[in-house]
C-alpha cells in the first residue's frame, strides 16, 4: 500500500507521515505536476526533500511534468527511491529510464489510460516499474477507470515484463480487490486514505481486501 500524500494535509505534513507509518505502508507517493502535462500544480524538489528528513520510507515519486528529463537528478539527490515518468511526456524513454537506473533508483514507467499498451511495449526491458493509470492524471479523488485492470493483467502475463506494476487513481475499498487480482504489486490510495479518520484502520481494511485476492501486492 503506497498512500499518496497529494491528499494529505499539507500544513500537517510531518503528523500525516507519521500517521500512515504506524500502518504497514510500503511506501510514500510523491505527485509531481507542471501545470502543463497536467493542468494541475503541486510539490516540487524542496518538498520531496522535506518528507525525505522526516521518514526512511522509500519514496516513489510520480513525474507528472513535460521534461522529466530535467529535473531526474534533483528529485534523485532530494531523496527519490524510485521516479516514475510519463511514455506520453517522453515518447523515446529509454535513455530517461537508464538515467534514473544509473542515479540508483528505479525507474518507472506510467501511461494513461488513453495510451495503449503498446506504446510502452519496446521499453518493458528498462523499466523496474510499470505504472498503469487508473484516473487521467491531475487531479486526486477522481472515479476509477476500468481499463487499467486490462493493462495490467496483460503486462503481469507479459513475457518481457519483469517490472513491478503499480496502478494509482481512484484506488479504494470498491477497487482494490480487483486491481490485487489483475496483478499489481503497488497499490497508490491518496483520498481512500486521507479523507478517512482513522489511517491505521483504513489501511489495514485495504490491505485485508487487497489480500483476499490471489494478487501479490506491496
Ligand atoms: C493523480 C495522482 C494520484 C492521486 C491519486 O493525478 O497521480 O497519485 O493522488 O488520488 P486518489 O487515490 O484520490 O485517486
Ligand atoms: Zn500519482
Amino acid at each position: 500500500m503506497l498512500p499518496s500524500l497529494l491528499a494529505c494535509d499539507f500544513a500537517r505534513l510531518e503528523q500525516e507521515i507519521r500517521a500512515v507509518e504506524a500502518a504497514r505502508v510500503s511506501a510514500l507517493h510523491l505527485d509531481i505536476m507542471d501545470g502543463h502535462f497536467v493542468p494541475n500544480l503541486s510539490i516540487g524538489v524542496p518538498i520531496v526533500e522535506a518528507v525525505r528528513r522526516v521518514t526512511t520510507l522509500p519514496l516513489d515519486v510520480h513525474l507528472m511534468i513535460t521534461e522529466p528529463g530535467k529535473y531526474l537528478e534533483p528529485f534523485r539527490r532530494a531523496g527519490a527511491d524510485t521516479l516514475t515518468v510519463h511514455i506520453e511526456a517522453a515518447p523515446d524513454p529509454r535513455s530517461l529510464l537508464e538515467e534514473i537506473r544509473d542515479l540508483g533508483a528505479l525507474a518507472g514507467l506510467a501511461l494513461n489510460p488513453p495510451t495503449p499498451l503498446s506504446a510502452i511495449e519496446p521499453y518493458l526491458s528498462s523499466c523496474d516499474i510499470v505504472l498503469a493509470m487508473s484516473v487521467m492524471p491531475g487531479f486526486g479523488g477522481q472515479p476509477f477507470d476500468e481499463s487499467a485492470l486490462a493493462k495490467l493483467r496483460s503486462l503481469a502475463a507479459h513475457p518481457q515484463c519483469h517490472a513491478l506494476l503499480e496502478i494509482d487513481g481512484g484506488v479504494g475499498l470498491g477497487t482494490i480487490g480487483r486491481c490485487a487480482q489483475a496483478g499489481a504489486n503497488l497499490l497508490v490510495a491518496g483520498t481512500a486514505i486521507f479523507g478517512t479518520a482513522n489511517y491505521v484502520a483504513t489501511i489495514d481494511q485495504l490491505g485485508t481486501e487487497a489480500r483476499s485476492t490471489q494478487g501479490t501486492y506491496r
